[in-house]
Parts: structure tokens; sequence; C-alpha cells
């Protein structure tokens, strides 16, 4: 309990604090921290430039209780031989669930607006043998992907963070396949870790601006305890 706490703590931190925690982890009291949280587009310039720090924090094995990955994955549902990108990476915790997914015969975008994420998740691709994984560097309003280039996109813990959800929503609709899907995972209002509340979006609001950029969108049914994910597929025709 008190690890989930400290871990909730540094989540909050990452995922909506100006700076990384010192050796002394902040309380996980979102009133505490309401001094560091600006709007949205501030989030998206917060400090991630310490990868090595925030794979302990992303890598923890604790996490895998509560962020259930096998479970997002298969929500998502990428097929061997299919072009995932993974938006707002981090250290690449997703990737190696992604990569078995798609097999070698499929590629993993691992992209990320920040550069030393990225140069992380490259050296990792090399030490773990993700050899279909390609880890890029993106601007925090585009993550460059071709027209109809990609089946699969995944997005955790940092749509809260993109400036302009509106355009970004439709540039990922454009970079869908037809009948490919998107996955935004990211922390309820009530989860004891995250964003500051006044920076978290409930699912609704979410799925809202999935479909306003023409994808068909839903709240999933799943099991995760303090994240939604918000499924949207683009029609076929
Ligand atoms: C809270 S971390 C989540 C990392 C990873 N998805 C995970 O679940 O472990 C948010 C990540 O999003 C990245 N990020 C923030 N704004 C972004 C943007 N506009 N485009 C791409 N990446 C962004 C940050 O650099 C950081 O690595």
């Amino acid at each position: 309990m008190k690890r989930l706490a400290i871990v909730g703590a540094l989540l909050l931190t990452a995922c909506g604090g100006a700076t990384k925690p010192s050796a002394a982890p902040p309380p996980a009291d979102h009133a505490a921290h309401a001094g560091h949280h600006g709007h949205h587009a501030d989030h998206a310039a917060h400090d991630f430039a310490d990868a090595a720090h925030w794979a302990t924090v992303f890598d923890d094995p604790a996490r895998d209780a509560w962020q259930k990955p096998d479970e997002v994955v298969a929500l998502l549902a990428p097929g061997p031989g299919q072009i995932v990108a993974d938006i707002g990476a981090g250290t690449g915790y997703f990737e190696r669930y992604l990569t078995r997914a798609v097999g070698g015969a499929g590629k993993i975008l691992a992209l990320d607006s920040e550069p030393a994420m990225v140069a992380y998740i490259a050296q990792r691709a090399t030490a773990e043998l993700w050899s279909n994984v390609v880890a890029q560097v993106v601007t925090a309003d585009d993550p460059g992907l071709p027209t109809a280039g990609v089946d699969r996109v995944l997005i955790v813990d940092t749509w809260h963070h993109l400036p302009d959800r509106a355009r970004y929503a439709a540039r990922l609709a454009a970079a869908l396949r037809p009948g490919g899907t998107l996955a935004v995972v990211d922390f309820t209002r009530d989860a004891p870790m995250g964003p500051p509340v006044e920076a978290r979006l409930d699912a609704a609001t979410v799925a809202a601006e999935l479909t306003a950029a023409g994808l068909t969108a839903r709240i999933a049914d799943e099991s995760l305890p303090h994240q939604y994910v918000v499924l949207a597929t683009k029609p076929t025709r």
C-alpha cells in the first residue's frame, strides 16, 4: 500500500508536475501540488528529460498489477505484421507487449516529444532485442505519421498532455488505416495517482474528441482500477 502511494506520488508528478521529484517524493495529495500544475499545454513541457529516473517509475514492476498491460494490448488487438504507433511512449513500458503482438513482420513506432525518452527506448530496444521497435522524436502537436500508415495507435497517460487535442485527433484519424483502431488510456478523476484532478479528462470527453475527428469511439469495458480505455476505430468507408 505504502509502495503504491509512493509510485502514485511519482506518477502524479510525472503526469502533471513541473519537475521530477526530489529524493523525498511528494505526498499523493493533489491539493498539495496545485501550485505546480497549469493548463494542458503546460503538461507537454514537463520535465521528462531524466529518462533513467523515469524508468524507475514507469517500469516499476509494481505497476503491472494496476496497469494490466496484457489487458490493454488485448483491447487494442494488434495483429501479426501490423504497424503500431505508441505515442508518448516514455521509457518503453508497453513496447515489450506490443512487439510480441505484431511479431517480426510488424513494426512498433515508439514516439515521444522528449528526446531523452526516445534515446532511452532506442537503447532499450537494442538491449532487449526488440528488432521491430523504431524510436522517434516527434513534435508536441504532430505525431508525424503518414496518411493511412498505421494499423493501431496506443496513447497511455499522454492524451491530457497534448496542446491541441482536436487537431491531434484529426491527424491520428488521417494516419489510421480504414478499420484501424486507436486506444487512449488515462487516469480517472478519482484515481489515487495521475495528473492533478483539474488536468484530468473523463472518458466521455476523450470519446467525444475522437468522434469529432471522424472515428467511431466507445469507452471500453475493462478491469483497470485507476484508468479508463477509450477505443476508436476508423470507418472502413
Ligand atoms: C506519463 S508519461 C507516459 C509514458 C508511457 N506511455 C507509459 O505509459 O509508461 C507521458 C509521456 O508522454 C510524452 N509526451 C508528452 N507530451 C507529448 C506530446 N505532445 N507528444 C508526444 N509525447 C508526449 C512525455 O515525454 C512522456 O514520455
